[in-house]
């Protein structure tokens, strides 16, 4: 296989054959590809695109590069969901739990910090002690026994996707939907999943921004599922804020506590919800999304889904005592409020800007050996459309000195836009299933 040929086939816009890429993928998880020449591909692919039967022989060779997650002989039905990437999207922290208190296994798979998205492992590794990088066997034989794991991809799973979701995030080639589908459905098909329910973000803070390309990546992502004998729903929701007020690993993992105690921001629950209704209904648990929302609802209230999370972290080795008591998590040594300059309506809360903050706050990484500070981010209590008075406070930053403050200033002072009026998009938009695109009614 001469590497350079095949990327000037691609960059010339010719598609590959499927052998290619499975040699292609074959060869570059066994080290033989340099990242150099990678890069350089999935630029190609970035501006060319994959026609639907390289977008299956990609996916195929990403789940092959590795191994499965299996669940025979399991006594629950299997569901997970996955987000296209957010900012202040901490849902999985809630919803694992939540779905596994109500009888639906829940391996949960996820990813670090992608660009100016946060990562759901990076999240639970600001928990002293939490460990992601569980084995398969070991994610077995915890979700046999709790009906819930919260894992990274072990060099088991799609090492492939691993390699090129941390090359992608440093060469700006996320935003591209053949990779964004490859890379998310070769992760969730490994896992032997019954349902799985897609997240798929759209607005200025998603990866997609535009309405008709997040619809075009969840009908891809579906129909990856559905070829491959996983029944795979969508729903559209809102990045065009960021979700919750938290944003920032530490600020998030105790932001899903509260929501865990019932206290949680209305449109994290709001999301979680719906997420984690579909998830119940696809796999059968339930038999409507409303009978599905009550169950849901009545885990958080009985205090069950925050006993499983406590469950989950004591047995993946980080401190349960972060259920009770959030101080024993990293803190910020500088923390300073943000005041409204002006009076009157909030215009925009731009997530982008914000994400983009975090990183260089050092809660995120310019490059893939980069260590992160859980301890840092913001707290945001507007929304567009809020009202706002001169000189009220809304936002905190959190730094680790004086410098970081400045910059977490400057940030809010760019992306809380206020203005004469504002509007809030809707916050669960469309949900798509193989069948097609359903508008919903309203969001919030
Ligand atoms: N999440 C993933 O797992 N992969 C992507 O490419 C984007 C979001």
């Amino acid at each position: 296989m001469v590497i350079p040929a095949l990327i000037e086939h691609k960059r010339d816009g010719r598609p590959l054959a499927a052998e290619q890429w499975a040699s292609l993928v074959r060869a570059y998880t066994a080290g033989q590809v340099p990242d150099y020449q990678m890069s350089a591909l999935l630029m190609a692919v970035f501006f060319r695109g994959l026609d639907p039967a390289e977008l299956a022989a990609l996916t195929d060779a990403m789940i092959d590069s590795g191994d499965r997650l299996r669940f025979d002989g399991h006594p629950r039905p299997v569901a997970d969901k996955h987000s296209t990437g957010g900012v202040g999207d901490k849902v999985s922290l809630l919803l694992a739990p939540m779905v596994a208190s109500c009888g639906v296994s829940v391996p949960m798979m996820s990813g670090r910090g992608l660009g100016h998205t946060g990562g759901t492992l990076d999240k639970l590794e600001s928990i002293p002690g939490f460990r992601t990088g569980l084995t398969l066997a070991e994610a077995r034989a915890q979700v046999d026994r709790l009906g819930c794991a919260m894992l990274g991809q072990t060099p088991e799973i799609a090492p492939a996707d691993k390699r090129l979701y941390a090359l992608r995030d440093v060469t700006a080639t996320v935003e591209s939907i053949p990779l964004i589908a490859a890379s998310i459905m070769s992760k969730k098909l490994a896992e032997g999943l019954n349902g799985l329910v897609l997240d798929v973000k759209t607005g200025s803070g998603a990866f997609l921004t535009d309405l008709d390309r997040s619809i075009e990546l969840a009908r891809t992502m579906i129909g990856l599922g559905e070829a491959r004998g996983c029944p795979t729903v969508a729903l559209l929701t809102a990045m065009d804020r960021p979700l919750g007020r938290a944003c920032g690993n530490v600020l998030e993992v105790e932001e899903a506590i509260e929501g865990l105690r019932g206290s949680g921001p209305s449109d994290v629950m709001e999301v979680t919800y719906a997420l984690g209704a579909e998830m119940l209904v696809l796999v059968g648990a339930a038999r409507d999304l409303a009978e599905a929302r009550k169950r849901l609802e009545h885990s958080v209230t009985s205090g069950r889904a925050l006993e499983t999370f406590g469950r989950v972290i004591e047995a993946q080795g980080g401190n349960p005592a972060v259920i009770e008591d959030p101080g024993v998590l990293p803190q910020a040594q500088a923390v300073e409020v943000f005041r409204a300059d002006r009076a009157g309506v909030v215009a925009a809360v731009e997530p982008r800007r914000l994400g983009r903050a975090i990183v260089a706050l050092g809660g995120g990484r310019n490059a893939v050996e980069d260590a992160v500070d859980p301890s840092v981010g913001f707290v945001i209590t507007v929304k567009p459309g809020d009202p706002v008075r001169a000189g009220e406070p809304i936002a905190s930053v959190f730094a680790r000195d004086a410098a970081g403050i400045a910059l977490g200033m400057a940030a809010l002072a760019e992306a809380v836009v206020i203005g004469e009026e504002g509007r809030r998009t809707p916050l669960v938009s469309h949900r798509i299933t193989a069948k097609g695109v359903e508008r919903l009614a309203e969001g919030d």
